[in-house]
């Protein structure tokens, strides 16, 4: 079911909390739609975002403890997306830049020259510097998950409200690579989101 209304994609996205139960996503189409998702832009194309599904009920006792007082997207949601930035994402630089040349995405000097260049520089960043990367690239593949998921005729409600310092090592994940970026639930909604008052284009724009 692909909605490809932009506006109404856009416009009637609302942060759902309450989820009809009964709804689960087949693990195809979920990634199909990751797969969309990260057609995202990326810094250097290295696409540090990963994401873990957390759809069994298993998965979701071990997170119901983290997530503060998100438990009702927990318990009805068909699954809770968690989006990790790796931040040993340049592990995989070779493997992207060598599959764009094969592809005819990109000439071998160009390739080269990228490689050369980038991977020293993503392994010379400071930790700080790595996590801005990867939250950055990581929010633009969640954002464009979200309106994939009203594509597909699934709601969603970004969440940070979590133990960031826990989730990690509770998916048995090394918790210095995978930065917990956001979770989204994503499912049917039961209960509609409610609107949400925006402030006007002049109070956050200024043109010069
Ligand atoms: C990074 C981020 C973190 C958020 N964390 C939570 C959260 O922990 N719990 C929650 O219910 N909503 C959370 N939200 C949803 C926001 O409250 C919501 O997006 C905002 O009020 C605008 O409403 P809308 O999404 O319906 O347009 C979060 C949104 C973002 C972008």
């Amino acid at each position: 079911m692909i909605n490809n209304n932009f506006e109404d994609i856009l416009m009637n996205r609302k942060s759902v909390k309450v989820f009809d139960e009964q709804v689960k996503i087949p693990e195809e189409e979920m990634q199909e739609m990751i797969q969309k998702a990260t057609k995202a832009p990326s810094s250097v194309n290295m696409q540090p975002w990963r994401f873990l599904v957390v759809q069994s009920e298993e998965g979701k006792d071990k997170l119901r403890p983290l997530i503060r007082f998100n438990t009702r997207q927990n318990d009805t949601s068909a699954a809770m997306v968690v989006v990790f930035g790796d931040m040993h994402n340049y592990e995989f630089g070779e493997e992207i830049y060598n599959n764009a040349v094969a592809h005819g995405m990109m000439p071998e000097d160009v390739k080269e020259e990228m490689l050369a260049k980038v991977i020293p520089y993503y392994k010379s960043l400071s930790k700080a510097e790595m996590n801005d990367i990867v939250k950055i690239d990581s929010s633009l593949a969640a954002m464009q998950f979200m309106l994939v998921a009203r594509a597909y005729g699934y709601d969603t409600n970004p969440i940070g409200g979590f133990e960031r310092d826990q989730i990690a090592q509770a998916f048995d994940l090394d918790e210095e690579r995978y930065e917990p970026v956001m979770i989204i639930a994503i499912g049917k909604e039961k209960n509609p989101g409610h609107d949400s008052y925006r402030l006007s284009t002049d109070q956050v724009t200024r043109f010069v």
